[in-house]
Protein backbone atom coordinates (compact mmCIF):
# COMPACT_ATOMS: atom_id res chain seq x y z
CA UNK A 1 0.00 0.00 0.00
CA UNK A 2 1.28 3.47 -0.83
CA UNK A 3 1.97 6.25 1.94
CA UNK A 4 -0.08 8.50 2.60
CA UNK A 5 1.17 12.51 3.32
CA UNK A 6 -1.61 14.91 4.25
CA UNK A 7 -0.85 18.94 3.66
CA UNK A 8 -2.86 21.01 5.44
CA UNK A 9 -2.46 24.84 4.25
CA UNK A 10 -3.12 24.33 0.58
CA UNK A 11 -1.38 27.80 -0.34
CA UNK A 12 1.95 28.59 -1.79
CA UNK A 13 4.23 26.61 0.59
CA UNK A 14 1.75 23.83 0.97
CA UNK A 15 0.99 23.24 -2.97
CA UNK A 16 4.46 22.96 -3.70
CA UNK A 17 5.13 20.40 -1.02
CA UNK A 18 2.01 18.69 -2.53
CA UNK A 19 4.13 19.09 -5.98
CA UNK A 20 7.55 17.87 -4.98
CA UNK A 21 5.99 14.63 -3.11
CA UNK A 22 4.40 13.43 -6.19
CA UNK A 23 7.02 14.57 -8.25
CA UNK A 24 9.26 12.04 -6.38
CA UNK A 25 6.36 9.28 -6.39
CA UNK A 26 6.83 9.69 -2.42
CA UNK A 27 3.36 9.08 -1.23
CA UNK A 28 -0.62 9.80 -1.79
CA UNK A 29 -1.39 13.21 -1.39
CA UNK A 30 -4.43 15.54 0.53
CA UNK A 31 -4.87 18.92 0.47
CA UNK A 32 -7.05 20.15 3.18
CA UNK A 33 -7.41 24.24 3.06
CA UNK A 34 -10.45 26.17 4.86
CA UNK A 35 -10.91 28.10 1.32
CA UNK A 36 -13.34 26.05 -0.47
CA UNK A 37 -12.10 25.13 -4.00
CA UNK A 38 -8.74 25.98 -3.62
CA UNK A 39 -7.32 22.32 -2.26
CA UNK A 40 -9.55 20.67 -4.60
CA UNK A 41 -8.87 22.29 -7.38
CA UNK A 42 -4.62 22.47 -6.88
CA UNK A 43 -5.46 18.44 -6.11
CA UNK A 44 -6.96 17.52 -9.09
CA UNK A 45 -5.04 20.13 -11.56
CA UNK A 46 -1.86 18.04 -9.99
CA UNK A 47 -3.12 14.76 -10.41
CA UNK A 48 -3.72 15.40 -14.02
CA UNK A 49 -0.45 15.97 -14.78
CA UNK A 50 0.86 12.84 -13.16
CA UNK A 51 0.23 10.92 -16.46
CA UNK A 52 2.69 13.02 -17.78
CA UNK A 53 4.97 13.02 -14.97
CA UNK A 54 4.61 9.10 -15.36
CA UNK A 55 4.30 8.95 -11.85
CA UNK A 56 1.62 6.22 -10.00
CA UNK A 57 0.36 8.42 -6.52
CA UNK A 58 -3.33 9.90 -6.27
CA UNK A 59 -4.06 13.34 -4.61
CA UNK A 60 -6.67 14.43 -3.91
CA UNK A 61 -7.92 18.28 -2.10
CA UNK A 62 -10.91 18.35 0.64
CA UNK A 63 -11.82 20.87 3.36
CA UNK A 64 -12.87 18.39 5.52
CA UNK A 65 -10.51 16.44 7.38
CA UNK A 66 -12.19 12.96 7.18
CA UNK A 67 -9.88 12.66 3.79
CA UNK A 68 -6.31 12.76 6.30
CA UNK A 69 -7.73 9.51 7.95
CA UNK A 70 -4.74 7.30 8.99
CA UNK A 71 -1.78 9.38 6.99
CA UNK A 72 1.59 8.30 7.60
CA UNK A 73 2.92 12.59 8.03
CA UNK A 74 1.28 15.60 8.22
CA UNK A 75 2.43 18.93 6.89
CA UNK A 76 0.95 21.70 8.47
CA UNK A 77 1.53 24.73 6.76
CA UNK A 78 -1.93 27.09 7.09
CA UNK A 79 -1.78 29.82 8.42
CA UNK A 80 -0.96 33.22 7.28
CA UNK A 81 2.67 34.51 5.35
CA UNK A 82 4.76 37.49 5.94
CA UNK A 83 4.12 40.78 3.43
CA UNK A 84 7.16 43.00 3.18
CA UNK A 85 7.88 45.04 6.86
CA UNK A 86 6.62 42.28 8.80
CA UNK A 87 8.73 40.03 10.27
CA UNK A 88 7.86 36.04 11.38
CA UNK A 89 6.94 36.58 14.72
CA UNK A 90 4.41 39.34 13.80
CA UNK A 91 2.29 36.30 12.14
CA UNK A 92 2.34 34.63 16.21
CA UNK A 93 -1.06 35.19 17.34
CA UNK A 94 -3.00 34.44 14.22
CA UNK A 95 -1.31 31.58 13.12
CA UNK A 96 -1.16 30.34 17.28
CA UNK A 97 -5.12 30.06 16.54
CA UNK A 98 -4.99 27.99 13.54
CA UNK A 99 -2.65 25.64 14.22
CA UNK A 100 -4.15 24.76 17.24
CA UNK A 101 -7.74 24.10 15.90
CA UNK A 102 -6.00 22.52 12.89
CA UNK A 103 -3.55 20.02 14.98
CA UNK A 104 -6.91 19.00 16.92
CA UNK A 105 -8.46 18.19 13.93
CA UNK A 106 -5.34 16.10 12.89
CA UNK A 107 -4.85 14.09 15.55
CA UNK A 108 -8.78 12.98 15.87
CA UNK A 109 -8.08 11.29 11.94
CA UNK A 110 -4.70 10.56 12.14
CA UNK A 111 -3.54 9.49 15.72
CA UNK A 112 -0.46 7.59 14.71
CA UNK A 113 0.74 10.54 12.49
CA UNK A 114 3.97 12.27 12.21
CA UNK A 115 3.53 16.00 11.94
CA UNK A 116 6.19 18.18 9.89
CA UNK A 117 4.86 21.96 10.84
CA UNK A 118 6.07 24.50 8.94
CA UNK A 119 3.99 27.34 9.79
CA UNK A 120 5.66 30.44 11.33
CA UNK A 121 6.96 31.85 13.59
CA UNK A 122 8.20 28.00 13.27
CA UNK A 123 9.42 27.20 16.66
CA UNK A 124 6.61 28.84 18.24
CA UNK A 125 4.31 26.85 16.14
CA UNK A 126 6.33 23.59 16.46
CA UNK A 127 5.95 23.66 20.37
CA UNK A 128 2.10 24.99 19.54
CA UNK A 129 1.81 21.86 17.75
CA UNK A 130 3.83 19.49 20.40
CA UNK A 131 1.23 21.26 23.15
CA UNK A 132 -2.03 20.59 20.86
CA UNK A 133 -1.20 16.75 19.90
CA UNK A 134 -0.05 15.12 22.63
CA UNK A 135 2.42 13.02 20.71
CA UNK A 136 5.75 12.25 21.88
CA UNK A 137 8.48 14.56 20.87
CA UNK A 138 9.82 12.07 18.35
CA UNK A 139 6.91 12.57 16.24
CA UNK A 140 6.23 16.66 16.08
CA UNK A 141 9.02 18.38 14.04
CA UNK A 142 9.65 21.51 12.46
CA UNK A 143 10.91 22.73 9.04
CA UNK A 144 13.37 25.20 8.70
CA UNK A 145 17.19 24.47 9.42
CA UNK A 146 16.87 22.56 6.18
CA UNK A 147 15.91 25.45 4.41
CA UNK A 148 18.41 28.03 5.92
CA UNK A 149 21.16 25.38 5.40
CA UNK A 150 20.39 25.36 1.28
CA UNK A 151 20.40 29.27 1.13
CA UNK A 152 23.59 29.02 2.76
CA UNK A 153 24.61 26.31 0.70
CA UNK A 154 23.16 28.18 -2.35
CA UNK A 155 25.22 31.27 -1.31
CA UNK A 156 28.83 29.33 -0.57
CA UNK A 157 28.65 27.32 -3.84
CA UNK A 158 28.21 30.71 -6.27
CA UNK A 159 30.41 32.40 -3.90
CA UNK A 160 33.16 29.09 -5.07
CA UNK A 161 31.95 28.32 -8.55
CA UNK A 162 31.41 24.79 -6.95
CA UNK A 163 28.65 22.40 -7.53
CA UNK A 164 25.92 22.62 -4.84
CA UNK A 165 25.91 18.85 -4.23
CA UNK A 166 29.56 19.30 -2.98
CA UNK A 167 28.21 21.88 -0.13
CA UNK A 168 27.26 20.84 2.69
CA UNK A 169 26.18 23.46 5.57
CA UNK A 170 25.09 23.22 9.02
CA UNK A 171 22.34 26.40 10.57
CA UNK A 172 21.20 25.73 13.63
CA UNK A 173 19.51 27.99 16.70
CA UNK A 174 15.40 29.06 16.38
CA UNK A 175 13.93 30.33 12.39
CA UNK A 176 14.47 33.94 12.89
CA UNK A 177 16.79 36.38 12.84
CA UNK A 178 18.90 34.86 15.81
CA UNK A 179 19.60 31.90 13.83
CA UNK A 180 23.02 30.20 14.04
CA UNK A 181 24.83 29.49 10.43
CA UNK A 182 27.65 27.40 11.78
CA UNK A 183 30.78 28.23 9.52
CA UNK A 184 32.91 25.14 10.75
CA UNK A 185 30.28 22.40 9.84
CA UNK A 186 29.79 24.10 7.09
CA UNK A 187 31.76 22.12 3.63
CA UNK A 188 32.94 21.88 0.19
CA UNK A 189 34.12 17.83 -0.47
CA UNK A 190 34.32 18.01 3.15
CA UNK A 191 36.67 21.01 3.56
CA UNK A 192 35.72 23.57 6.06
CA UNK A 193 34.93 26.83 4.18
CA UNK A 194 36.73 28.54 6.86
CA UNK A 195 39.47 27.69 4.91
CA UNK A 196 37.82 28.81 1.24
CA UNK A 197 36.21 31.80 2.03
CA UNK A 198 37.94 35.35 3.77
CA UNK A 199 36.42 35.47 7.19
CA UNK A 200 34.60 39.26 6.27
CA UNK A 201 33.06 37.91 3.07
CA UNK A 202 32.18 34.75 5.17
CA UNK A 203 30.07 37.16 7.11
CA UNK A 204 28.32 38.46 4.62
CA UNK A 205 26.95 34.85 3.48
CA UNK A 206 26.16 34.67 6.58
CA UNK A 207 24.10 37.86 6.83
CA UNK A 208 22.46 36.89 3.27
CA UNK A 209 21.69 33.52 4.59
CA UNK A 210 19.76 35.20 8.05
CA UNK A 211 17.89 37.50 5.70
CA UNK A 212 17.30 34.70 3.38
CA UNK A 213 13.86 34.80 3.84
CA UNK A 214 12.89 38.70 4.23
CA UNK A 215 14.94 39.52 0.89
CA UNK A 216 12.27 36.85 -1.36
CA UNK A 217 9.88 38.64 -0.07
CA UNK A 218 10.62 42.03 -0.72
CA UNK A 219 10.71 40.64 -4.38
CA UNK A 220 7.61 38.99 -3.95
CA UNK A 221 5.49 41.56 -1.99
CA UNK A 222 2.45 39.72 -1.43
CA UNK A 223 3.84 36.57 0.20
CA UNK A 224 7.32 34.85 0.82
CA UNK A 225 9.05 31.90 -0.14
CA UNK A 226 7.38 28.74 -1.42
CA UNK A 227 9.70 26.46 -3.65
CA UNK A 228 12.75 25.85 -1.50
CA UNK A 229 10.27 25.57 1.58
CA UNK A 230 8.30 22.84 -0.45
CA UNK A 231 11.64 21.41 -1.50
CA UNK A 232 13.19 21.24 2.04
CA UNK A 233 9.79 19.77 3.39
CA UNK A 234 9.37 17.15 1.05
CA UNK A 235 13.36 15.97 1.69
CA UNK A 236 12.46 15.88 5.51
CA UNK A 237 9.24 13.96 4.52
CA UNK A 238 11.15 11.71 2.42
CA UNK A 239 13.62 10.78 4.80
CA UNK A 240 10.83 9.48 7.32
CA UNK A 241 8.62 7.70 4.36
CA UNK A 242 11.71 5.75 3.10
CA UNK A 243 13.52 5.57 7.06
CA UNK A 244 16.85 7.26 5.59
CA UNK A 245 17.93 7.70 9.08
CA UNK A 246 18.99 11.30 7.24
CA UNK A 247 20.81 14.05 9.42
CA UNK A 248 19.79 17.37 8.66
CA UNK A 249 19.08 20.45 10.80
CA UNK A 250 15.48 20.16 12.61
CA UNK A 251 13.54 22.02 15.14
CA UNK A 252 13.52 19.66 17.91
CA UNK A 253 12.21 19.66 21.37
CA UNK A 254 14.80 19.77 23.84
CA UNK A 255 15.16 18.26 27.48
CA UNK A 256 18.29 19.30 28.20
CA UNK A 257 20.18 18.78 25.00
CA UNK A 258 22.62 22.05 24.43
CA UNK A 259 21.72 23.04 27.46
CA UNK A 260 18.01 23.91 26.50
CA UNK A 261 14.76 22.46 28.34
CA UNK A 262 11.39 22.42 27.41
CA UNK A 263 11.67 24.21 23.88
CA UNK A 264 11.56 24.06 20.25
CA UNK A 265 14.80 24.88 18.39
CA UNK A 266 16.88 23.97 15.39
CA UNK A 267 19.60 21.01 16.00
CA UNK A 268 20.87 18.46 14.11
CA UNK A 269 18.11 15.54 14.15
CA UNK A 270 18.66 12.14 12.64
CA UNK A 271 15.21 11.38 10.41
CA UNK A 272 13.80 8.05 9.94
CA UNK A 273 10.44 5.70 10.35
CA UNK A 274 9.97 7.08 14.11
CA UNK A 275 10.32 10.70 13.53
CA UNK A 276 13.17 12.05 14.81
CA UNK A 277 15.38 9.43 15.86
CA UNK A 278 18.00 10.62 17.41
CA UNK A 279 19.00 14.49 18.19
CA UNK A 280 22.99 14.48 17.61
CA UNK A 281 24.79 17.26 20.30
CA UNK A 282 27.89 18.23 18.33
CA UNK A 283 30.71 20.43 20.06
CA UNK A 284 29.88 23.89 20.06
CA UNK A 285 32.69 27.37 20.62
CA UNK A 286 31.65 29.29 23.83
CA UNK A 287 30.30 31.99 20.95
CA UNK A 288 28.22 29.16 18.95
CA UNK A 289 27.22 28.12 22.15
CA UNK A 290 25.91 31.59 23.38
CA UNK A 291 24.49 32.43 19.98
CA UNK A 292 22.62 29.20 20.16
CA UNK A 293 21.06 30.14 23.89
CA UNK A 294 20.44 33.48 22.46
CA UNK A 295 18.59 32.43 19.72
CA UNK A 296 16.34 29.78 22.06
CA UNK A 297 15.56 32.93 24.75
CA UNK A 298 13.67 34.54 21.80
CA UNK A 299 11.74 31.45 21.36
CA UNK A 300 11.04 31.15 24.69
CA UNK A 301 10.04 34.67 24.78
CA UNK A 302 7.46 34.00 22.04
CA UNK A 303 6.35 30.93 23.29
CA UNK A 304 5.10 32.83 26.61
CA UNK A 305 2.70 35.15 24.77
CA UNK A 306 0.87 32.61 23.65
CA UNK A 307 1.44 30.32 26.79
CA UNK A 308 3.08 26.84 25.20
P1 LIG B 1 -0.31 30.98 1.83
O1 LIG B 1 -1.10 32.14 2.28
O2 LIG B 1 0.02 30.85 0.39
O3 LIG B 1 -1.03 29.61 2.30
C1 LIG B 1 -1.54 29.42 3.57
C2 LIG B 1 -2.82 28.64 3.41
O4 LIG B 1 -3.30 28.30 4.71
C3 LIG B 1 -3.93 29.40 2.69
O5 LIG B 1 -4.37 28.69 1.55
C4 LIG B 1 -5.02 29.51 3.74
O6 LIG B 1 -6.34 29.47 3.21
C5 LIG B 1 -4.72 28.31 4.60
N1 LIG B 1 -5.33 28.37 5.92
C6 LIG B 1 -5.48 29.44 6.74
N2 LIG B 1 -6.12 29.08 7.86
C7 LIG B 1 -6.38 27.75 7.75
C8 LIG B 1 -7.02 26.81 8.59
N3 LIG B 1 -7.52 27.15 9.79
N4 LIG B 1 -7.11 25.53 8.15
C9 LIG B 1 -6.61 25.16 6.96
N5 LIG B 1 -6.00 26.03 6.12
C10 LIG B 1 -5.88 27.30 6.52
O7 LIG B 1 1.05 30.97 2.71
P2 LIG B 1 2.38 30.14 2.41
O8 LIG B 1 3.31 30.98 1.66
O9 LIG B 1 2.01 28.81 1.92
O10 LIG B 1 2.98 30.02 3.91
C11 LIG B 1 2.31 29.23 4.87
C12 LIG B 1 2.99 29.38 6.22
O11 LIG B 1 4.30 28.80 6.17
C13 LIG B 1 3.19 30.83 6.68
O12 LIG B 1 2.98 30.92 8.06
C14 LIG B 1 4.66 31.09 6.36
O13 LIG B 1 5.22 32.11 7.12
C15 LIG B 1 5.25 29.74 6.67
N6 LIG B 1 6.54 29.45 6.06
C16 LIG B 1 7.47 28.83 6.84
C17 LIG B 1 8.69 28.48 6.33
C18 LIG B 1 9.68 27.77 7.19
O14 LIG B 1 10.86 27.74 6.84
N7 LIG B 1 9.27 27.18 8.29
C19 LIG B 1 9.06 28.79 4.93
C20 LIG B 1 7.98 29.42 4.18
C21 LIG B 1 6.77 29.73 4.75
C1 LIG C 1 11.24 31.95 4.89
O1 LIG C 1 12.29 31.81 5.54
C2 LIG C 1 9.10 33.04 5.35
O2 LIG C 1 10.07 31.60 6.93
C3 LIG C 1 9.93 31.86 5.58
O3 LIG C 1 11.25 32.16 3.67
Amino acid sequence: MRKKVSIVGAGNVGATTAHWIASKELADVVLVDVVEGIPQGKALDLLEAMPVEKKDVHLIGSNDYEATANSDVVVITAGIPRKPGMSRDDLLNTNYKIMSDVVAKVVAQSPESILVIVSNPLDVMAQTAFRQAGFNRERVIGMAGVLDSARFRTFIAEELKVSVENVTAFVLGGHGDTMVPLPRYSTVAGIPITELIAPARLEQLIQRTRDGGAEIVKYLKAGSAFYAPGASTTEMVEAILKDKKKVMPCAAYLTGEYGINGYYIGVPCKLGAAGIEQIIEIKLTPEEDAALKKSAEAVKELCAVVGV
